[in-house]
Order: structure tokens, then sequence, then C-alpha cells
């Protein structure tokens, strides 16, 4: 096949020192910012809307549309904010962006400040990754002795601070509204809205929050133009992505492509499930989207095309799961994960997780009947849309779509009196199952 793959974010990951300020200028870095700083800041930001740039941060909310809700220019200053905290299961896009390539995300931070007239912005990284934290803080500290960030930049007239501040490590500080509580010092959890944070974000000031992978598609955009973006991708869906590949497949890791690509595609380039076996289940963006099988390998991998087989595209974390995996198993797991990570503040979420997790153990154990299969779909009914963030939504998605998939191995659970699948030999579960005349 013809190689489809698009690599601009990815494009300098491979070179000696990536990371450092002379190798990225040596690939034309920082370019995009000085031409931004000689157009109108109006002009940037109409820019970043002509490409049809939405937000990578999961949702798809278009970039310059969003930058647009702020209100006119008054007393309180604006701030930008970059959601850095990646913690969804899954997805590892920023994380090795910003290893990979810290520059990229600082000019897209500078040129996007610029854009929508912030003079402080911050990047809020997960507090794990020290590596990262450590790789960005060189990187801005490099990046100001440049005079990219600083007072007059470039001689310009424009000021900028940014700031690289770490998390705790808490997956509902991704969600952008208790991100800017924990940003503020605070406990995160998310605030009500209206007001929404482009009104009243960071310190009840107008502030713009974008994913790392949004923030680091601006340069490419400037440098460019928006035309040249909007040709990659679908109508509604423009521009290249980064796809994480992970799990049973032959050669994990980043694949950078225009949006619409097929995980059949995908999966061609990465050398296919691994050998001998065959993709039983896949996750589209994440732990928190819909899985699906392998009846959806030739979906569009765009936000309508997700939409259309009743998942999403969140954050492209493309999982992988061959045949020797137990879908029971693999969802208690990240259940698990939910229930841990639940910030407590409401009770559909906090409690129901917990109860989630109480009954999809017993059914892994075998002890469950068709009643605790009702009772999982009745709780779940009772999470989503019932709670105050999408982490609840997130939480019920891979039941309900395992539900939806592969009902019959549930019921093959309590049939068999424990799971019925053995890792190293998948074919018993075939084997039993064919006799109680339940098929995968
Ligand atoms: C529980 C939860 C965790 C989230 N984690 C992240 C995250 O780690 N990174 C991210 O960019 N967005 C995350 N989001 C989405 C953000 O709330 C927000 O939509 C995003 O940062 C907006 O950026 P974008 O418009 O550039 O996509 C999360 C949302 C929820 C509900
Ligand atoms: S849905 Fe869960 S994570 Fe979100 S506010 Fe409620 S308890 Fe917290």
């Amino acid at each position: 096949m013809t190689d489809p793959l698009t690599p601009v974010l990815t494009a300098n990951w491979a070179q000696e020192g990536s990371w450092t300020l002379p190798a990225y200028v040596d690939q034309g870095g920082y370019r995009a910012l000085k031409h931004a700083v000689t157009l109108d800041p109006n002009d940037v930001m109409q820019m970043v809307k002509d490409s049809g740039l939405r937000g990578r941060g999961g949702a798809g909310f278009p970039t310059g549309m969003k930058w647009g809700f702020l209100p006119p220019l008054a007393d309180k200053p604006r701030y930008l904010v970059v959601n850095a905290d990646e913690s969804e299961p899954g997805t590892c896009k920023d994380i090795p962006l910003m290893l990979a390539s810290p520059h990229t995300l600082v000019e897209g931070v500078i040129i996007s400040a610029y854009a929508i007239r912030a003079r402080q912005a911050f990047i809020y990284v997960r507090g794990e990754v020290l590596h990262v934290i450590r790789r960005l803080q060189q990187a801005v500290s490099d990046a100001y002795a440049a005079g990219y960030i600083g007072k007059d930049i470039l001689g310009s007239g424009y000021d900028l601070e940014v700031v690289v501040h770490a998390g705790a490590g808490a997956y509902i500080c991704g969600e952008e509204t208790a991100l800017l509580d924990s940003l503020e010092g605070r406990r995160g959890q998310p605030r009500l809205r209206p007001p929404f944070p482009a009104v009243a974000g960071l310190y009840a000031s107008p502030t713009v929050i974008n994913n790392v992978e949004s923030i680091a598609s601006v340069p490419a955009i400037v440098a460019n133009g928006p035309e040249w973006f909007s040709s990659m991708g679908t109508e509604k869906s423009k521009g290249h992505v980064i796809y994480s590949l992970s799990g049973h497949v032959e050669r994990p890791g980043q694949y950078e492509g225009p949006l619409g690509i097929t995980l059949r595609e995908l999966l061609e380039l990465a050398g296919g499930i691994r050998a001998g076996h065959e993709l039983k289940f896949w996750t589209p963006g994440g732990s928190s989207t819909p899985m699906l099988t392998k009846e959806h390998l030739d979906v569009p991998l765009d936000y309508e095309g997700m939409m259309g087989v009743g998942s999403m595209l969140g954050t492209r974390a493309l999982q992988m799961f061959d045949d020797t995996t137990c879908v029971v198993r693999a969802v208690l797991r990240w259940t698990e994960f939910y229930k841990h990570e639940s910030c407590g503040k409401c009770t559909p979420c906090r409690e129901g997780t917990w109860w989630l997790v109480q009954l999809l153990e017993r059914l892994e154990h075998g002890d469950g009947s068709v009643d605790d299969l009702d009772t999982l779909l009745d709780l779940c009914d009772n999470i989503a849309g019932r709670s105050f963030c999408a982490l609840a939504d997130g939480a019920v998605a891979p039941i309900m779509s395992s539900l939806k998939h592969f009902r019959d191995e549930y019921v093959a659970h309590f049939e068999h009196g424990g799971c019925p699948f053995d890792p190293a030999a998948a074919t018993l579960f075939e084997a039993e199952t064919a006799t109680a005349g339940v098929g995968v």
C-alpha cells in the first residue's frame, strides 16, 4: 500500500537530540513564531479557525471557535493553559511528543498565547512524568534565553511568561475545570459550568484550555497555511493526528496520519495483530470510548465515523486486544481504575463505580447470574448522564459496549463457574462455549 502517514508533529522525533533548541531550529523550528509576531493576533486566530483544527484532547471541539469565545479585552488578564495531564488508560501521545520535541509545544504555546492576547501561559503536566517535566522546563528556559519567551519577543513588543506546573497525578485533573482548581492550589474537582473557562477560568479570568497536541499543531498551521492543514483528513475532521497503537500488535507505537484513516490501514503499517492471533476488540480513543470489534476495521477514524458506530474518536489511543483476552477481566481492570480515580464529588459516580467493581468481580469469578447483567446495565444507566462530569460516562463505556458485543462471554463465566478462558490456549474457551451453545 502507499504510505498514508503524514508526519508533521512526529517528523523530527528520530533526529539526534530532537528535544534540544539547536536541533529544533535546524528543522525549521520557531520559523512560524517569527512569522506570527509580524501578523495581527486576530489574523493568527483566523488561520486556526480556517484550518478546521479540532481539539485533540478527546471531545474534538473546534479550537479557533473556542478561542473566539473569549470576551473582549478588559481589566482582567487572559490566560492560556495547556492540558498535559494525559492519564486516560491507553492514551500516550502527549507525553511522547513533549519528550521527543518539547519545543514544538513551546512554540505552539507562544503563538497561541499571542493569538488570544494572553501574557501568561501555563503547561499543566502530569506529576508522575518527571523526565518530561524536566525536558519541558529546559525547553522553556532555552526559549527564554533565545528571546522567544519573555519581554518584547523578537522585537515585537509582545511579552509572555510561561510556567511549567507539575500536577500530583490524578486522572480527574485532566478534566479542564478540575485542572484549573488544581492549578490554583485547590483539590482538583470539576467546577459547575457556566461560567465556562473562556469567561471565568483561572483565577476567575478569561482562560483558554487546550490539549498538548492541539497547541502543538498551531506552528505548522501558521508555517504552511490553513489550506495545507485542511487538505488532510475528511470533510468535518481536518488535519493530521497521532494514533497510538498499543497492546497485541506487532509494532506498537505512534503513527501520525490523517483523520479518516482506518484501523485496517494502521494495522498494516504496524505489522498486524501479533502472530498466530486475531483481533478480538479494540478501543478507538482510550478506555472511555466504547469498544469496537473486528467488524469495525474499515470505519474511518474520524469524529463522525466513530460516532456512526456508537463509539467516539477520543484520544486515538488504539488499544488492541487479541483472542487471548478475557473481555470481562479487561473491563473489570478498567472499572477499578475509574473507581479509584472518581473524585468523590457526586454520588452516582462515587458510589456507582464501587458497586460496578463489586458486580464485575463476582461475574469474573463465575459467581454471577443473568440478573447481575441486568443490574450492571441498570447501574450504568443511573451513572451515565446523571453525574457531574464526563469521568462517569467514560466509566460505564467499557461495560455497556462489552455487554453489547460480548454478552455471551459474560454468560459463559457463570455457566462455567469461573473464567472459562485459558490465556495459554485460547481454544479452551471456544471449545467450552461451543458445547454451551455460546460463541465469541
Ligand atoms: C476525566 C477527564 C479527564 C480528562 N483528561 C484529559 C487530559 O489528560 N488531557 C486533555 O487534553 N484533556 C483531557 N480531558 C478533556 C478536557 O476536559 C478538555 O476537554 C480538553 O483539555 C480541551 O482541550 P482541546 O479542546 O484542545 O481538546 C479530560 C476530560 C475528563 C472528563
Ligand atoms: S462524575 Fe465522578 S469524577 Fe466527576 S465530579 Fe462526579 S465524582 Fe467526581
